[in-house]
């Protein structure tokens, strides 16, 4: 079985480098996206930045070095780089500036309660950011964010939220959805970029992270629950429940949350998991704020976490569907996905080969 492989990533395109609360106006803060050390940091009129974590003379970390102002400078021999990677000191000989003393920054879009990066070539282009602006409507107390970092493949990370037919099994009381999803074949609405799955049901008692803001807290609930993936890596998540008979299952009448999962690839086996969450209802109260995104949290952590860490362990990041697993009526979502993901690589990849070849073909001229 073949358990690893070079691995392409969709490079043009929006991924989570790090929540806004991770990066501050002071020091450096060094993360790895899609195998490539990134320096992110804010200068002192909040904006964030984001650089090649290598210093152009002998590759050492400019993480490790320090700022001053909004430059960095290089502990090892004090270069010094301003913030769009120019550098404008050169403490050695007469001070010339070498033309190759600079460093590659990224573009960036903070919003969403995100630090959002661009590893790509093209110029980045923001009317492509994932909409996930339902976690900026409503009062800050009622929204939380979290990170995780997993030993695993991004895709593996895609499939588990994609298919919630797992929460009928793998998970304990608190999010129990008691064998409701599993019989179902969920919804599907599809476009190029997108698929979406939905499930309804009726519980007894309805999923304990709603039901005490229910009328009955123990009494049958309807819910829904609707995931849809945006291609590279982000799934909006919406779950709801309502004892009302003429209530439509969707957040404006229900007691729901609406959640977003999006990760992004660290190395080819490593993965930065990122998440938050905003509920319709207590959404003043700050202490169940943060009790409640720890909940989300040591869910993931505990639950769903060893086992697409023991897949990966299993399977590497072989692409899943080469491997010919058992397909089940609830992975209806995930296959969309991987397949809306395989295709947006593919055409990614061939118009970088065009584009080599238009090169080529000028040069020859
Ligand atoms: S490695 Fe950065 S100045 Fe020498
Ligand atoms: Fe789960």
């Amino acid at each position: 079985m073949e358990t690893s492989r070079n691995v392409t990533y969709l490079r043009n395109a929006w991924y989570v480098a790090a929540l806004s609360s991770e990066v501050s106006t002071e020091g450096l803060f060094a993360r790895t996206l899609l195998n490539t050390p990134v320096l992110i940091y804010r200068t002192q009129n909040g904006s964030p930045v984001a650089m090649l974590d290598r210093c152009p003379h002998r590759f050492v970390p400019l993480s490790m070095g320090m700022r001053a102002g909004d430059d960095v400078v290089c502990k090892y021999h004090g270069l010094k780089f301003d913030c769009s990677g120019v550098c404008n000191h050169n403490p050695h000989g007469n001070g010339h500036i070498p033309r190759a003393a600079r460093v590659r920054t990224f573009p960036l879009v903070e919003r969403y309660g995100f630090v959002w990066i661009w590893p790509g070539d093209a110029p980045a282009d923001e009317s492509i950011l994932p909409d996930v602006s339902p976690l900026t409507a409503g009062h800050p107390n009622g929204v939380g964010f979290t990170y995780m970092h997993r030993k695993t493949y991004y895709e593996l990370i895609t499939d588990n939220v994609m298919d919630l037919s797992h929460v009928d099994h793998l998970h304990g009381e608190i999010i129990s959805t008691r064998g409701q999803l599993t019989p179902q074949v969920p919804q599907v609405k599809e476009t190029d970029s997108t698929v979406a799955t939905r499930w309804e049901w009726k519980q007894t008692p309805p999923i304990f992270i709603l039901n005490q803001f229910l009328p009955e807290p123990m009494a049958e609930a309807r819910h829904f629950v609707e995931v849809k993936f945006m291609a590279p890596t982000t799934v909006q998540l919406q779950i709801g429940a309502t004892q009302d008979d003429q209530a439509a299952l969707d957040l404006a009448d229900c007691v729901g949350q609406y959640d977003l999962h999006t990760t992004t690839p660290e190395t080819d086996g490593t993965t930065h998991y990122f998440f938050a969450t905003r509920r319709n209802h207590l959404v003043e109260d700050a202490d169940y704020n943060a009790a409640k995104i720890k909940g989300m949290h040591d869910a993931f952590v505990d639950e769903d976490g060893p086992y697409v860490d023991a897949q990966y362990v299993n399977i590497g990041n072989a692409d899943l569907l080469s491997l010919n697993p058992v397909l089940l009526s609830s992975d209806v979502g995930a296959v969309r996905a991987r397949r809306i993901l395989r295709s947006v690589i593919a055409e990614e990849v061939r118009g970088s080969q065009a584009d080599a070849a238009d090169t080529r073909a000028v040069e020859r001229v």
